[in-house]
């Protein structure tokens, strides 16, 4: 049977997704209440798609029969057939909750709606509907089309059917899986938190800079790309409220506080590449060199990896999800090398809880506070895995 997805808002991530859909045998019926985004989309999707067949991926054939499978849509009613909805507009709750009543009152008792949303709970996303057992979280990553990971979040209203068909659906379209927890940031948005908090943390005590920090990160940890890259990367405008958003939602949990750092830079519009600067200046060629004291790399990763694993041990306490799906999300999510709990096992539980306590002890700021689950594991002389 060939299913129709609805895509609603055709922005960087609708149209990401519209492509996957449609590049999977869907038919897929675009809706934005702006018709220059629809047009966007369309000419996004047809360019990606050019870069395809260029590259020998796909055939000029099959392009055209990608592209006839997507249609664009003012009339929101239009999307009353669909077998699911994927809601992808803008973050906004009382927005998103207008469009799934609307929603709900045009499509079948069958079809899904999922909502691709990073920061808002599915369940309030639900609560607005009069069938809360068809919403459901499904949460792509940027670009769509290229990141391997959807997070599939049910709510606790979310039937069990709902989240199998939901499953089943993705993974057919080539993607890797992962099932999260309705709480703040998932898995990928939860666990990754410290690797910018704590490296702005590192260079606001004056430890190093930021190129000292991002070559520690990338030479010892093997990460693509250093924080204060990455930052600028994302963009410290989106980066900062994620971050804000998480803490707010955790109720002011240390662990979660934002830095006045950022929100200087945000605040000055200092959003990174896409502003020209941000914690690096784009307007000059020569980057700033990084310090070449192996023993302070060590000490900057030590800290960093520590509280990335904390973090993970703790989402692992909470059951947040799976101690492989923890894993496998970062690697698929954001091009970890491995995952956080594997690599504890590989570093040392015991190392990971030393330096937890020490940076407690030192700093006596609750930030620092160490996961029972990694006491639990000390104690008990068991790995991770
Ligand atoms: P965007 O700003 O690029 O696109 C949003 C689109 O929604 C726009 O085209 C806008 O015209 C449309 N829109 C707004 N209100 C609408 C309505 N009532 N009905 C129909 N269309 C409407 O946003 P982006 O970045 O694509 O994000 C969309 C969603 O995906 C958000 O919930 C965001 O949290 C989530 N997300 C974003 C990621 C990212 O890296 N940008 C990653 C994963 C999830």
């Amino acid at each position: 049977m060939t299913l129709t997805i609805g895509i609603i808002g055709t922005g960087a991530m609708g149209a990401g997704i519209a492509q996957v859909a449609a590049s999977n045998h869907c038919k897929v019926l675009l809706h934005d209440t702006n018709i220059t985004m629809l047009q966007k989309a369309i000419e996004g999707i047809n360019s990606s798609l050019s870069k395809l067949v260029e590259k020998g991926k796909i055939d000029a054939n099959e392009k055209t029969q990608i592209l006839s499978n997507i249609t664009s849509h003012q009339n929101i009613d239009d999307l009353s057939d669909c077998n699911m909805i994927i809601e992808a507009i803008v973050e906004d709750l009382s927005v998103k909750q207008k469009v799934f009543t609307t929603l709900e009152s045009l499509v079948s008792a069958e079809c899904i709606l999922a909502s691709n949303t990073s920061s808002l709970s599915i369940a309030s996303i639900a609560a607005a509907c009069k069938n809360k057992e068809r919403v459901i979280g499904i949460h792509f990553f940027n670009p769509a089309v290229l990141m391997p990971l959807v997070e599939i979040i049910p709510a606790l209203t979310t039937s069990q059917k709902v989240f199998d068909e939901s499953l089943s659906i993705i993974k057919s379209w080539g993607k890797v899986t992962v099932k999260a927890k309705d709480t703040p940031g998932f898995i990928v948005n939860r666990l990754a938190r410290p690797y910018y908090g704590e490296a702005i943390k590192i260079y606001e005590e004056g430890m190093a800079d930021f190129a000292t920090i991002d070559h520690a990160m990338k030479t010892l940890g093997g990460f693509k790309m250093g924080p204060f890259e990455l930052m600028d990367f994302i963009g410290n405008d989106v980066n900062y409220r994620v971050t804000e958003t998480v803490w707010q939602q955790f109720f002011y949990d240390a662990r979660y506080r934002p830095s006045l750092t950022q929100k200087r830079l945000f605040e000055a519009g200092l959003f990174g590449r896409k502003s020209g600067k941000g914690y690096y200046d784009y307007s000059i060629s020569e980057m700033p060199q990084p310090n070449e004291d192996i023993a302070l790399h060590q000490k900057i990763f030590l800290r960093i990896i520590a509280m990335l694993i904390n973090e993970a041990a703790e989402a692992l306490l909470l059951q947040i999800g799976t101690r492989e799906d923890l894993d496998l999300a970062m690697v698929k999510g954001v091009n970890y090398k491995q995952g956080l709990l594997k690599w504890a096992d590989e570093l040392g539980i015991e190392t990971i809880l030393n330096e937890l306590n020490q940076l407690h002890q030192w700093f006596g700021d609750d930030r620092y506070r160490p996961s029972t689950m990694l006491k639990l594991k000390v104690k008990e002389g068991n790995l991770f895995y």
